[in-house]
């Protein structure tokens, strides 16, 4: 959830750490800090975003050439000065930040201050700098494991002390924490993205491992003090593809990117009849005794899953479950060796999905992770892996990660229906062909931008939204509605277009926006009655339609057109319009659009 950086090499660490931490911004933006050690180790830390915390360092400068810094999205304690990181022990000679959650800090807490110790902050990080302190014997690799020895819960923990200022001693559990290796100089980050444009290669710190980083090198060890040999994992990404290119914000970027992200999410996967998913080992034999195929994510992911359900449904015709993960973790679920567990998740590192995917793991099913991130918690957790090969997500609004996730599905209904035996050599030519043609449908959805700021104008006032589809319509109403929401701060809600009637209906009055998903041809007619009975009670209408469709203009006051193509595939053009509205209803309510309120881009806590 928190952002973490070190660095330890022959420049100044302040601006490193500086540049790190605006970088991991999207992992929490509540307030920012650094602690540097010259002389002795000085803290910088402010309330808000990193400009303030730059604006303090300019004003009080800090030097010397290791420190570590943190941004936060807060947990325990409001967000202020006193509650940001990093966080020192009553002598200031030990700083800490720490990313995750200390699940039994009160009991430390309580202890420490029965014997004595006050506290500067609410934080439950700093109950780790005290008890570092406590433990510290001129060793602070060692004082490190045991103050760690002490702590439950999941957390990456960066440590440095005055004694040994040329020194990083950092612990994962969990939160995720990579070294990022220069020439004579070392990283220490929670995301490769940080320092991608300083190096490209890293070691990836695993649970329960400890590293210590200076100038000349990392050594991993285990956290009860086996050394660990790890390999450099070389990054191929283009540093520049996390930049936003000429577009206001990211999210913008992002939807743009998606013809791209398409292509991409393809590229080589499909060869003629067959579909090769490179990192996902099952047999033929596997796939065809598959017994329950389960899908669990959050929040967007989970809605990716939804449409993905729909789909292994209609194409394998094998009992599909999709549940979010922090309800299944804890919902005593049915899975049953055999089974597949799909775990769909950008970042990899999403707590809750992390947990759902380990308790399937456990229970015997296959767990196959479906994730954007390279090396993250979930693909290593996992027996296969699908990537979605988004590139880096920056807007806290997913929505590229979104259109790559539903192509990994269909990629992977593709490849289990052809090992089953059961798709339809028709639906598979036809489905095969349509993936094909989707980055030039959605370059086309793109091209009508126009149409939906028009519509964004419209509704920029409205009180309450709803979003309305059925079957796959209403997977994607479903996305519409939570975009809307997380960046417009606009009251929405979606549900099956036949659900209106037994309640919500109520609430439809003169001049309410109703958005309609429209493309299911199965279901057309009883979605356009849905339609009709908002209409008749004075709702505005703004429909997503296939251009080819000549009914809808009769009911909706606004149709968003997307190419005609395969029902199946239709989620992929049918979203891209509602993302649009969601960003141009945002910026014309003058959001900070990549930044919500009260969100982070990755949820690494319960
Ligand atoms: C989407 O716009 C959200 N920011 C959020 O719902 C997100 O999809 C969710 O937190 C899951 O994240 P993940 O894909 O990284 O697991």
């Amino acid at each position: 959830m928190c952002g973490i950086m070190g660095y330890v090499g022959p420049q100044q660490a302040a601006p490193i750490l500086l540049d790190g931490l605006t970088r991991l911004e999207y992992r929490g933006y509540d307030s920012a800090g650094i602690a540097v050690a010259g002389g002795g180790i000085e803290i910088r830390k402010a309330e808000g975003k990193i400009e303030r915390l730059a604006a303090l360092i300019d004003s009080e400068p800090i030097a010397g050439n290791a420190g570590i810094g943190h941004t936060r999205w807060a947990t325990h304690g409001p967000p202020s000065d006193r509650n940001a990181h990093p966080h020192a022990d009553p002598t200031g000679d030990f700083v800490v930040v720490h990313n995750g959650i200390i699940e039994n800090f009160y009991a430390l807490r309580e202890e420490l201050q029965a014997s004595g110790a006050s506290f500067a902050s609410d934080t439950d990080t700093e109950v780790l700098a005290h008890l570092v302190a406590s433990e510290y014997d001129g060793d602070l690799v060692a004082a490190v494991r045991k103050a760690v020895a002490r702590a439950r819960g999941a957390y990456a923990l960066v440590v440095m002390a005055k004694a040994e200022p040329g020194t990083i001693v950092a612990v994962r559990k969990i939160s995720p924490l990579v070294v990022g290796l220069g020439d004579g100089e070392n990283y220490l980050a929670s995301d490769i993205p940080a320092v991608l444009h300083r190096t490209r290669d890293f070691l990836i710190v695993e649970d329960d491992e400890l590293v210590v980083i200076d100038a000349d090198g990392a050594s991993i060890e285990t956290i009860s003090g086996d050394p660990v040999q790890r390999e450099v994992f070389h990054v191929s990404w283009d540093a520049e593809q996390a930049e936003k290119a000429g577009f206001e914000h990211f999210m913008l970027k992002e939807i743009h990117e998606q013809p791209s992200v398409v292509s991409e999410t393809i590229a080589g996967r499909l060869e003629d009849d067959r579909v090769v998913l490179e990192d996902a080992a099952f047999d033929d034999d596997f796939a065809r005794g598959i017994g329950t195929l389960w899908i669990t994510a959050c929040g967007t992911a989970y809605h990716a899953g939804l449409v993905g359900a729909e789909v292994f449904r209609r194409t394998l015709r094998i009992p599909t479950r999709v549940e979010y993960a922090h309800e299944m973790r804890y919902g005593d679920p049915l899975v049953a060796p055999g089974d597949l567990a799909v775990a769909i998740s950008q970042s990899g590192e999403t707590a809750d999905t992390l947990a759902a995917a380990r308790l399937a793991g456990e229970l015997g099913a296959r767990v196959l992770a479906l994730t954007n991130v390279v090396g993250s918690t979930l693909s290593r957790d996992a027996d296969d892996i699908v990537y979605t090969r988004a590139g880096p997500e920056i807007s806290v609004a997913s929505t590229k990660a979104y259109l790559a996730m539903l192509i990994g599905q269909y990629l992977l209904a593709l490849r289990l229906g052809r090992a089953r035996g059961v798709l339809d050599e028709e639906v598979a030519r036809r489905v095969t062909a349509g993936l094909r043609r989707l980055p030039e449908m959605v370059e086309e959805v793109l091209r009508s931008e126009k149409d939906v700021m028009a519509a964004a104008e419209s509704m920029v006032d409205a009180d309450d939204v709803y979003f309305i589809g059925r079957g796959l319509d209403y997977a994607v109403a479903m996305e519409g509605s939570l975009k809307l929401k997380e960046i417009s701060y606009l009251h929405s809600e979606a549900m099956p277009a036949g659900e209106l009637k037994h309640g919500t209906l109520a609430l439809v009055t003169e001049g309410v926006p109703v958005i309609v998903v429209i493309t299911q041809r199965d279901v057309y007619d009883k979605t356009l009655s849905a339609v009709q009975e908002v209409k008749a009670r004075g709702a505005r209408v703004i429909a997503v339609a296939y251009d080819t469709d000549a009914e809808i203009g009769k009911f909706a006051d606004v149709v968003l057109r997307i190419p005609e193509g395969e029902d199946l595939l239709a989620p992929v053009t049918a979203v891209v319009p509602l993302q649009l509205l969601a960003y141009h209803v945002a910026r014309l309510r003058g959001h900070d659009i990549d930044q919500p309120r009260n969100l982070a881009k990755s949820v690494t806590v319960e």
